[in-house]
């Protein structure tokens, strides 16, 4: 199977790592019989400056037309709003109807302060307060903004739906590796605060319950916890969770929290997921402070590529990819100063080839 993958490094220190996701799809073994094609491509804020668009028309088209999966680094967004500008991966996840934002938060042996955390957040990517439908009027009492959050059964329904097939995949690979969990079942945790916003949030959680109710997901255990205990217990107990669905804002805040537990942004990978394509892309952003010094750590990114692997259904291709980074972590002899270490990112690039 031959797999083209757009590659969309972006902006800072995007350029540095999105290479080292094209040489790590380069050096899988053979024996796995994939092989890729690579079309690169223009996206954000330098694209904007240089042609007035942060998303090319014609990176959009060739994701459509030519790929069956993308790696993107990072934009830079300026601080100050810059007419005609806007962000190309909200628009990207838009246009691809990339409906499912996944972001795995795992600690290994080397990467571990504590206690074992292996869980994935998945967020709906296309509606909530998202819609970005605002509106600002005068009244007697000043001015008054308002937002609308959208909730849809086909969103929640589909969201709940991937984060089952999560919940089961991962049930899989636990079971043939050695994985430690405190569960013995697959388990998705509801989130949502249908107790305040009982249509909104009320429509969420019941279309999940229905969703995550069908035949196939009968070895799931679901359970729900409102957003704000669900931040208490994350972070008092994050070991306990495996797969949690939210709507788009918590899922957007839950994801950041939750990539604080493990230390540095440059280890925590994401997908962005729709029915036929995936674009991975680390959750970290272009790091102006240390662009062109070499020493952004690939890790975030080498995740994300093999998440991205998950998705097109190469999961033994991903498998390998998240053993090697385990053993670079593990061993802890080719860190990058993030990590507390001194290695380029070169170097922790050529130490978890060498483990492939
Ligand atoms: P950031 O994630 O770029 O950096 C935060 C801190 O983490 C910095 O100290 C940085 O050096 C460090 N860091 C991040 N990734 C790292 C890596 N791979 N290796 C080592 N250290 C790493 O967030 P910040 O500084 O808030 O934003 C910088 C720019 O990135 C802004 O223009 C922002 O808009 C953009 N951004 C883009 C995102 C995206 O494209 N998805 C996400 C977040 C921010
Ligand atoms: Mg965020």
């Amino acid at each position: 199977r031959t797999l083209r993958i757009g590659l969309i490094p972006g902006d800072g220190i995007g350029r540095e790592v999105i290479p080292a996701g094209r040489r790590i799809l380069e050096s899988l073994p053979s024996s796995l019989g994939l092989n890729f094609s690579f079309v690169d491509l223009d996206a954000g804020f330098e694209t904007f400056q240089r042609t007035g668009s942060a998303l090319p028309d014609k990176t959009v088209e060739t994701l459509k037309t030519e790929c069956d999966g993308a790696l993107f680094g990072a934009v830079s967004s300026p601080s100050t709003k810059v007419a005609g500008y806007s962000s190309p991966i909200v628009a990207l996840r838009k246009k691809l109807d990339l409906y499912a934002n996944v972001r795995p938060v795992k600690t290994t042996a080397g990467s571990s302060n504590g206690k074992p955390i292996d869980l994935v957040i998945v967020r709906e990517n296309t509606e909530d307060l998202y819609v970005k439908e605002e509106t600002t009027r005068d009244t007697p009492d000043g001015k008054v903004a308002e937002a609308i959050k959208r909730i849809s059964e086909r969103a929640s329904s589909r969201i709940s739906t991937i984060a089952g097939e999560i919940a089961l995949r991962r049930q899989n690979i636990r079971s043939t590796s050695n994985i430690a969990s405190v569960h013995s079942q697959p388990m998705v945790t509801i989130t949502h605060k249908s107790n305040v916003l009982s249509q909104t949030d009320g429509l969420f959680r019941e279309t999940a319950r229905q969703a995550l109710a069908a035949a196939k997901f009968s070895s799931i255990h679901v359970e729900e916890q409102i957003v704000d205990s669900m931040v208490y217990k994350l972070f008092r107990q994050p070991e306990y969770y495996d797969v949690i669905v939210a709507p788009n804002l918590y899922g957007d805040i839950l994801s950041d929290g939750a990539a604080a537990l493990v230390g540095s942004l440059g280890l925590v990978p994401s997908a962005n997921v729709g029915d036929n394509f995936a674009i991975g892309e680390p959750c970290h952003g272009s790091a102006p402070d240390i662009e062109g010094l070499g020493i952004a750590n690939p890790i975030a990114t080498l995740r994300s590529v093999a998440l991205m692997l998950e998705f097109l259904g190469e999961e033994a291709a991903a498998a390998k990819i998240y053993a090697a980074v385990d053993g670079n972590l593990d061993e802890a002899k080719f860190l990058s100063p993030d990590m507390g270490g001194k290695a380029t990112t070169t170097q922790v690039l050529e130490d978890v080839l060498k483990r492939l």
